[in-house]
């Protein structure tokens, strides 16, 4: 029986030998779920949230110092782990090898060095990076003002330079610098674009600024990206840029009161349920019952144009991607019918509707164009 160094190294072999297999087999396991969760990061659908995905100057500015930042730290992490490897495989204990590499622990010279260099390449990227940072803090004093005003869970826009208010989806015109003034109505949230700029905070009591502007007419997608209670996850925003004249059309008709419909059609029967349900308490509807939500407590989104936008729900539905005319009011219905089931804790509860009631309303909301 071996006793003394030889056992205690034998025993040493058969632990490591153990540990690696079991590594080794842990890594075949998992290699399958490794790539798979590579893979899912490059679907070929589009991905309405990339931020690697700038579609305007502002977001094209953080873009560009990201790769700024990316290209150096991947140039020192091949650097850093160059040298380690050559290390590893060239100072290793080896046969043949008698005497222990050179040492050099207390180099001056060295230490000034590693020091030097990171600190020379972190004041390089502060350069850049404050200057972004600056440029991009403050609204330009030329820039349209949109208030964004967050609520457990939608966005509204409100608009003081054209009295217009909307919710849920944001329109903007193109090649204009948009200045988002923000805060919140409740609790914390967050506002961001990510094609447009990065993210910002809604905080109660206080106004924050972002910047947004799109050069090329479409729409971009955004989410609060701060856990605001039950439904953050359905808390979306949307953007919608226009060309010039379109958002003057646009702005145009968002002015227009509605129309108080007086015949006996169904979109007029929707009217009434929307009249003399609970539904009137909470959301103004221009030129039909004019309520001010600026009253209230906790509010709906306004309803002044509601067809104009394609998103409802705190833009959480349509769900899809490219939803249609049929998904907007297969939805819509859905909606309707038990609002707090699509939304968890929505202050929109269940209204009761009946079936007859509910396509009433969309035959009225189809009306709000
Ligand atoms: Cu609002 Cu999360």
């Amino acid at each position: 029986m071996a006793t003394g160094p030889t056992a205690s190294r034998a025993q040493l072999n058969v632990s490591r030998s153990r540990w690696l297999g079991r590594v080794r087999s842990s890594l075949r396991r998992l290699s399958p779920l490794v790539v798979l969760v590579i893979l899912a990061a490059c679907g070929t659908t589009e991905q309405p949230l990339n931020s690697l995905d700038p579609l305007g100057p502002i977001a094209e500015r953080i873009d560009g110092l990201f790769w700024l930042v990316f290209w150096i730290a991947t140039a020192i992490f091949f650097v850093v782990q160059g040298g380690l490897l050559f290390s590893v495989i060239f100072f290793r204990d080896r046969k043949g090898r008698t005497e222990e590499p050179k040492q050099t622990h207390g180099n001056v010279k060295l230490e000034i060095l590693w020091t030097a260099i990171p600190t020379l390449i972190l004041a390089g990227i502060a350069v850049p990076t404050f200057q972004a940072v600056f440029e991009l803090a403050d609204c330009p004093s030329d820039a349209l003002t949109v208030e964004v005003i967050g609520h457990q869970w939608w966005f509204e826009y409100r608009y003081p330079d054209f009295d217009v208010t909307s919710a849920n989806v944001m329109v903007i015109p193109t090649g204009t610098e948009v200045c988002a003034e923000m805060t919140s109505d409740d609790v914390l949230h967050n506002f961001w674009v990510p094609k447009l700029n990065g993210k910002r905070y809604l905080v109660p009591g206080q106004q924050t600024e972002l910047r947004l502007r799109a050069d090329e007419p479409g729409e971009f997608w955004g989410h609060c990206a701060e856990f605001c209670g039950l439904s953050h996850a359905k808390m979306r925003a949307r953007v919608e840029a226009l060309v010039p004249s379109d958002f003057d059309a646009w702005v145009v008709n968002q002015q227009t009161p509605q129309e108080v419909l007086a015949d006996d059609s169904l979109a007029a029967q929707g009217q009434q349920v929307f009249l003399n349900g609970a539904c009137t308490g909470c959301h103004n509807l221009n030129g039909v019952n004019d309520i001010n939500v600026d009253e209230l407590g906790v509010y709906g989104p306004d309803l002044t144009h509601f067809a104009t936008r394609n998103v409802f729900a705190g833009a959480s539905l349509p769900a899809g991607l490219n939803p249609t005319d049929a998904d907007w009011e297969a939805e819509l219905r859905l909606w309707l019918s038990d609002p707090p089931t699509v939304k968890p804790g929505s202050f929109m509860g269940d209204q009761n509707l009946t079936a007859e009631d509910i396509d009433a309303v969309i035959a009225y909301l189809r009306t709000l164009d």
